[in-house]
């Protein structure tokens, strides 16, 4: 089987490569390794991918797409500008761009495929804002709060109407804030981690009561892997993926603060505009749909974060 990944050197797509490597897949990546965070943290994460591996280092509108989906069994739609806080202001055009125009002219390119078995988007509980209700299901209105969050659902849609419209098999995964090894560097979990481990100052936005469902990174690969493989889906299905943890920032810096065996020293100032105050997906419908259940507690997935970026500290030093 043949995988094409998109943002194959970020957070997820270099988990979900080498997930797949170590099941013997071919894998083809393409990543444009772009300046949202430092570059030398991509590389470092291609360089740990083994087995049947190629890199594109290309920007997705600027790629040979039919090239790139020759031969392509499923393809892991990962790539984009992330951030929910850093969406407003003149940087919009960058998400909408990389967001949404990419994900039109990769489906564009996937229509033309008579092999595709899968396209997978990862799409984002910010698509949600501050839901109507918890924990929120996939018929729940959109009604994001941040341009960031716009953009997700624009591209989303946009994955739904290629599926309803053109048959292209796709399927679009909500993720709820994910965390684990190689998160992001403008991620809560990876600052927290760091600031514990360097007795470094935490800044909470607003007063840390901001509810989350976080999600640990290898449940993300798991949905990935059944929704490409598993049973037939309609093409354009949407399923939330969420850890179910439910729990404020506040609660996770007292997890924190025990785990790493060291007080933290927390301060609190203003929120910030396009930060959504609670997510809670439920995840029955991939559950029916797949038999995918969140596996990592919080606890078990902050240790191994911790564990991580301490590993990533010596290395540095
Ligand atoms: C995350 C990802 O960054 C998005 O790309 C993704 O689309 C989104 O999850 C999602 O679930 O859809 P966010 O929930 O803001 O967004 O993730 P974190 O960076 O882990 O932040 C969690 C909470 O901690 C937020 O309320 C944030 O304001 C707060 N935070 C973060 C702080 O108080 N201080 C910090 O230094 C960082």
């Amino acid at each position: 089987m043949k995988a094409l990944v998109t943002g194959v050197a970020g957070f997820i797509g270099s988990s979900i490569a080498a997930r797949l490597l170590q099941d013997g897949w071919s894998v083809v990546g393409i990543d444009a390794i772009t300046s949202y965070y430092d570059p030398d943290l991509k590389i470092s994460n291609l360089n740990q991918l083994r087995g049947d591996f190629r890199l594109v280092r290309s920007d997705i509108l600027q790629a040979d797409l039919p090239n790139l989906l020759d031969g392509v069994d499923v393809v892991y739609h990962q790539a984009g500008q992330p951030g929910v806080r850093a969406s407003w202001g003149s940087e919009f055009s960058i998400y909408t761009r990389q967001n949404v125009d990419a994900t039109q002219a990769l489906l564009e390119a996937a229509k033309n495929s008579k092999r595709l078995h899968r396209f997978v988007y990862a799409s984002s509980s910010s698509i949600y804002g501050n839901a109507e209700k918890y924990p929120t299901t996939e018929e729940t209105t959109p009604a994001p709060v941040s341009p960031y969050g716009v953009t997700k659902l624009a591209a989303e849609h946009l994955t739904t109407l290629y599926g309803t419209n053109f048959g292209v098999p796709t399927v679009s995964l909500r993720y709820f804030t994910v965390y684990g090894p190689r998160q992001r560097p403008d991620m809560a979990f990876t600052r927290f981690c760091r600031a514990a481990i360097e007795r470094l100052p935490i800044s909470i936005f607003g007063d840390g009561g901001q509810i989350r469902d976080f999600t640990y990174v290898d449940d993300i690969v798991d949905a990935n892997l059944r929704v490409a493989l598993g049973p037939d889906l309609s093409p354009g299905s949407v399923f939330n993926v969420s850890g179910g943890s439910n729990v404020s920032v506040n609660q996770v810096l007292d997890l924190l603060t025990e785990l790493a065996d060291e007080p933290l020293d927390v301060s609190y100032g203003q929120r910030v505009p396009g930060d959504v105050l609670q997510t809670g997906g439920s995840s029955e419908a991939l559950r029916a749909a797949t038999g995918w259940e969140a596996k990592t507690t919080l606890r078990s997935g902050l240790g191994q974060q911790l564990e991580w970026a301490r590993s990533c500290l010596k290395q540095t030093q």
